[in-house]
């Protein structure tokens, strides 16, 4: 069984995905006039999709066409995570198949990008594989020189430009992360925290609205901690929310989130009723041996005010099972803790120990593996139960639905209600448009809509 379970196919937070990322209308698949053609593979987070997004600029303005496909690919880029080791897992399996296509003669040139490319285990996998090129998180902007543009001047990554689609766009607003987290590569291989200036994140907000972007979602692994100028996150949040239609921001850290926020969330029109604030532990012994600076406490106060002042909104956690010391108790804390927060969705995640981190130093302790499993599944079923019970009061009720993506063939199109529910509704709308209309039914993960009304 995967060591990671998603209690929901909502829009991911933190997804590990290789489906190639979300982006712009595809350019067509044949070859490009001067014949070059790429294929860009995500895995990891939002942030990795970003990423990915600002190297297919690079590689569009360089002439290459993109493609699906390794096999039609002049340029492979793999755009890799590396947070816990079936991320890394996934890659070398990738790598393999290039390995082969490459002797095949289809595939010339591979590059390993994100944040394995910022772990030294990178040295290893470009040695073993005979991988072209090697970039790390701080330097994507080398893939310039590599595809034969104009070198790029050096520059902190969210200054590049972007190609996300017309309707929804990630604005980078934080890079890296001061937090040291017992378990957690992030900081190694993103490094620490970077602001980005105010003044720079409206100017893109502004620019990506004015052309057309419906959808902005600020990004960070912790946005909440966002300073600049004397100004906190709250307020660039509103400052945002009064320039953009539609808001929503990701990822939070309970320490940081100030009750004021969690106001804003239920009084801004613009912004979506969804909080996603990673608690990792229910237990007070396990969150201070991970590092996370809050007690369940707090967490639990945060919910309180978040449940009042938002209360139709939805709530999604990640969970880590089976840290180095996990007793049955603390387990037992952390069912306490999701019966009580009643979460809308969970990331839920099997400990996987990174080397450099505190905890992998503390591998003996971990639990056995058929204790994390039996743990796991009880944390998951807990959050599934919760999430369908509280789907179900959106049966019956008629909600304007945002398109995220357009049906494919006969399918439906997946939408978001302006509680953040993730809705499957039968429609020609594109994404980017709003449809109204009746939730007939709900699952655990989903809602279902009949056909829109007017
Ligand atoms: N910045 C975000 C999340 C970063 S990584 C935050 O602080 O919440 C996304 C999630 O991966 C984390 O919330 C955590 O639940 C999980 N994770 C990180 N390192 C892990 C590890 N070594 N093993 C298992 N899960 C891990
Ligand atoms: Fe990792 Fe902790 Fe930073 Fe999140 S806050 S990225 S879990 S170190
Ligand atoms: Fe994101 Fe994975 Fe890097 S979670 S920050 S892509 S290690």
């Amino acid at each position: 069984m995967s060591d990671t379970l998603r209690a929901t196919p909502q829009p991911a937070p933190i997804p590990l995905s290789s489906k190639p990322a979300p982006g712009p209308p595809r350019p067509s698949e044949t070859r490009s006039r001067a014949g070059k053609t790429a294929c860009i593979r995500t895995f990891g987070c939002q942030m990795n999709v970003h990423d990915s997004d600002r190297m297919r600029r690079m590689i569009q303005d360089a002439g290459y066409a993109e493609v699906q496909r390794y096999e039609e690919a002049d340029l492979v880029i793999l755009n890799t995570c590396y947070v816990r080791e079936n991320a890394v897992d996934r890659v070398r399996g990738h790598l393999g198949e290039l390995n082969r296509l490459r002797r095949e003669g289809r595939v010339k040139k591979v590059a390993l990008t994100g944040c394995i490319g910022a772990a030294a285990e990178a040295a290893t996998l470009q040695r073993t594989y005979d991988i072209d090129l090697v970039l790390g998180t701080h330097n994507t902007y080398e893939l310039a020189e590599f595809v034969g543009l104009p070198t790029m001047a050096e520059t902190y990554t969210p200054e590049l430009p972007g190609t996300e689609g017309e309707h929804g766009a990630f604005v980078t607003i934080m890079t890296g992360c001061n937090y040291q987290c017992s378990y957690c590569i992030v900081p190694t291989v993103r490094g620490r925290m970077v602001c980005r200036p105010r003044q720079s994140v409206l100017e893109e907000v502004d620019r990506l609205v004015e052309g057309g972007t419906r959808y902005v979602t600020l990004l960070g692994q912790t946005v909440d901690a966002w300073r600049h100028g004397g100004e906190r996150f709250c307020d660039l949040l509103e400052a945002v929310s009064e320039r953009a239609p539609r808001v929503w921001f990701t990822t939070s850290h309970p320490s940081n989130m100030e009750d004021r926020t969690l106001r804003a969330i239920g009084e801004r029109e613009s912004i979506v009723k969804r909080l996603h604030l990673p608690v990792q532990s229910g237990s007070d012994r396990m969150l201070k041996i991970m590092h996370r600076g809050y007690k369940a406490e707090r967490y639990r106060r945060k919910i309180e005010v978040f449940r009042e002042a938002v209360p139709d909104g939805t709530l999604s956690t990640d969970i880590i099972i089976g840290h180095p010391g996990e007793t049955e108790d603390d387990h037992e804390r952390t069912l306490e803790l999701v019966e009580d927060c009643g979460f809308d969705s969970a990331y839920i995640f099997k400990f996987s120990p990174r080397a450099g981190t505190e905890a992998a130093e503390l591998r003996d302790a971990v639990p056995d593996e058929r204790v994390v499993q039996r743990r796991f599944l009880e944390v998951l079923r807990a959050v599934e139960q919760n999430a369908f019970t509280r789907n179900q009061r959106k049966v019956g009720g008629v909600e304007e639905i945002y398109i995220r993506h357009g049906s494919a063939e006969g399918g439906k199109a997946i939408g978001e209600t302006w509680s953040g529910h993730a809705v499957h509704v039968k429609t020609e709308a594109r994404p980017g448009e709003y449809v109204r209309a009746k939730i007939e039914s709900a699952g655990p993960h989903v809602l279902y809509a009949g056909d829109p009304v007017a």
